[in-house]
């Protein structure tokens, strides 16, 4: 009796269970290769995920959600309605890349989540969970309770790393945008940063949040809610706002980037694999290549950018360096402060820039013309100090006039503090807008597609993040968006010995950077000054590298526009390491990161586009190490001449930067290598074939 009591209310529960579905209810999915396995859950009401890597946490119950001024949010009182999974396994081509071939191999799970107070409406997250990390993107379908505009006040993207983990990171929402020196430190103390951020937990997992995709969003940054656990917190608009849209809309997608070292972070393509096709067709002519420029004699006070007397863009200086271009294999050369407007203070007049008059001693055609016949093109440069209501009244005559005179490349620039990007609103009212917010966004693009239509390609500085776009608009080629080797003339302090080897690991898992390589003259300050109101900077701005190190820069830090930065007569100077730069390419069949830890060290092999030779890249931070490295990337067996570029016995960055031993040998793909790098010196080496 007293059992079938007891038995009697167990089967009374289970039916009131069934009738309010009081228990949460959870999905799970995992990577192609099991390592990976997500769980969704509306545990409490709350939509949620957790992570986890061979069984080990990796990212812990985390939630998901969206708020909105005019319109009833995403956060309490939430229940899974509807799933749906798929799997997905194929591989597409790069036009150019650092590889060629890219497979996009993963498990999907689609969770909607309805509302169970008060209007009915639901919002679907999308994960798609790869060998190598997680993505998942909000997806709000067009739905009766979201009629007309939609102003998003916030995204409740929690990522739970944990307060113990190791970080490296930039600051958000600071003056100088991304360009700072990585911070160091426990994820605990990670106030706002900006992403790529990586960590590494105590379990050894490497992990690193982004975003892919940032289209008509703003951008996401990561902001401490409990020490190690952050939510994403998008940059608002001058409004208020973070991001005006309409039903339907997906939001970027996050990113999760999970290995069990640091090269394995590399080694990754979740971001592109996150991206849409090739939206502009054929794009042929985008073409990647190296170039020089008239630049760094800029930025060391050899030359200026307006016209007053020692002005760097005029015919003649540009035309020494067409020959040297020429001479050497460059296919472009930048040519800065050839426009009105860079004389005064260009940083805070972007109004008086304009985009298609020259300064008098630049003659755009007749230079164009005399590159044309060298086989060599102009890259065109656009600074609009942050004025880009100024630029977009001008960009397509700009381009037009670029295209016009052969230029096919243009470097654009958004020089301004962070949060004031100029912009006239409806009423023609001043606001000031975020480097990072959805107008920007929005801005890049319509630049982008406007040089598309001029068979234009943009390397961006001061840009926003690189999120994968250059999938989609393969024009966009290139940007800066992290302390490039600008900073080593002029940035005191100048990049650290371990800038390198934590930039492969943050900055660079986003895309390809133009950091501007090459510097051969490391203590460019100590030159005499070229007139006596152009004092050099600081002395101790420098390049705190080896020249070995400067020459690995080519194969660690991958852009398909790779520039040689130094003066030509400094590169005259030393043409045995000047070889390298001109056999690099830039543009790779395939690219692998061998080994490193994050701010140690990094190695990463990459083999030509269009032929057999491999290059290695290595560099180290201020602690000199020697590094064993696996040829297997080369054929097995296959004997192949080794170039080798490395630090000589007595080399350091700050006592003998120039030591460097230059020098033939042969290797046999699948063995093992040494190399010993200096205090923040590196490896060069090109393999060639022997069949
Ligand atoms: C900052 C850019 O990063 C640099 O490359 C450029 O020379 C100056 N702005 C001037 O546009
Ligand atoms: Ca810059």
């Amino acid at each position: 009796m007293l059992r079938l009591g007891f038995k009697l209310a167990a089967f009374i529960a289970l039916a009131l269970a069934a009738a309010v579905p009081l228990r949460a209810e959870t999905l799970t999915a995992v990577s192609p290769d099991g390592a990976i396995a997500l769980t969704v859950s509306d545990e409490a009401g709350h939509a949620s995920y957790s992570i986890t890597y061979a069984g080990e946490e990796a990212v812990a119950t985390s939630r998901l959600g969206m708020l909105f001024r005019d319109h009833h949010g995403f956060e309490r009182d939430l229940a899974i309605s509807a799933s749906s999974e798929a799997s997905h396994d194929d591989t597409w081509e790069q036009p150019w890349g650092e590889r060629r071939v890219v497979r996009d191999q993963h498990n999907e799970l689609a969770v909607t989540f309805a509302a169970k107070s008060g209007p009915a409406r639901e919002i679907t997250v999308r994960f798609r969970v790869f060998d190598t990390g997680v993505g998942f993107r909000y997806e709000l379908s067009e739905q009766a309770a979201f009629q007309g505009p939609i102003a998003i006040t916030d995204e409740l993207t929690q990522f739970a790393i944990g307060a113990d983990a190791d970080a490296w990171w930039t600051p958000s929402r600071q003056f100088n945008r991304y360009e700072y020196i990585y911070r160091t430190g426990t994820a605990g103390v990670v106030d706002d940063a900006h992403t790529p951020v990586t960590f590494r937990q105590q379990n050894g997992l490497h992990i690193s949040i982004h975003e892919a995709a940032l289209v008509d969003y703003s951008a996401m940054s990561l902001l401490a809610l409990r020490p190690g656990s952050f939510e994403a917190q998008l940059r608002p608009g001058s409004d208020g706002v973070k991001v005006h849209t309409t039903a339907p809309f997906n939001s970027p997608w996050r990113t999760i980037q999970i290995a069990p070292d640091a090269a394995g972070l590399i080694n990754s393509d979740i971001i592109l694999n996150l991206n849409e096709p090739n939206k502009l067709g054929d794009v042929s002519w985008v073409e990647p290549g190296k170039y020089i420029g008239i630049w760094w004699a800029m930025h060391i006070n050899e030359r200026t950018w307006g016209n007053d007397g020692i002005h760097g863009a005029n015919n003649e200086d540009v035309k020494r360096y067409i020959d040297f271009a020429a001479e050497h294999g460059f296919s472009g050369v930048l040519v800065e402060g050839w426009n009105i407007g860079w004389d005064g203070d260009w940083f805070n007049n972007g109004e008086l820039f304009d985009f298609t008059q020259s300064y008098p001693d630049f003659d755009l055609p007749m230079l164009g013309e005399y590159a044309a016949e060298r086989g060599v093109r102009i890259i065109g440069h656009h600074e609009t100090s942050g004025n880009v209501a100024n630029y977009e009244a001008q960009m397509e005559d700009a381009f037009a006039l670029y295209a016009a005179n052969g230029v096919r490349e243009v470097k654009t620039g958004y020089v301004a503090d962070a949060g004031d990007i100029v912009r006239y609103d409806e009423d023609g009212v001043l606001q000031y807008e975020w480097h990072d917010s959805q107008f920007m966004v929005g801005h890049h693009l319509r630049a982008v597609k406007a040089a598309a239509e001029q068979k234009i390609s943009i390397n961006a500085h001061e840009p926003v993040k690189d999120t994968g776009l250059r999938r989609t608009y393969p024009n966009w080629m290139t940007r800066e968006g992290a302390r490039g080797m600008e900073f080593n003339a002029w940035g005191t302090p100048p990049n650290p010995t371990e800038h390198i080897s934590i930039l492969a690991y943050t900055r660079m898992l986003s895309g390809p950077m133009d950091y501007t390589p090459g510097i051969f003259d490391l203590r460019p300050n100590e030159r005499p000054p070229v007139r006596e109101d152009m004092q050099r900077g600081d002395p101790s701005n420098r390049p705190q590298t080896t020249l070995a190190k400067q020459l690995a820069l080519y194969v660690v830090l991958y852009s398909p526009l790779q520039m040689a930065a130094d003066l030509p007569e400094n590169y005259e100077a030393r043409m045995d390491a000047f070889q390298f730069i001109k056999d690099v390419p830039a543009d790779w069949e395939e690219s692998v990161a061998i080994a490193g830890e994050v701010g140690e060290y990094v190695v990463i092999a990459r083999q030509e586009r269009g032929g057999n030779d491999w290059f290695l890249g290595a560099v180290t931070d201020g602690t000199s190490r020697e590094v064993s490295v696996d040829l297997s990337f080369l054929e097995e067996g296959e004997i192949y001449s080794a170039q080798v570029y490395r630090d000589g016995a007595e080399a350091h960055w700050d006592t003998a930067p120039y030591a460097i031993v230059i020098e033939e040998k042969t290797v046999r793909g699948g063995e093992a290598l040494t190399l010993k790098m200096a205090s923040s010196g590196g490896t060069a080496i090109r393999f060639i074939p022997a069949r």
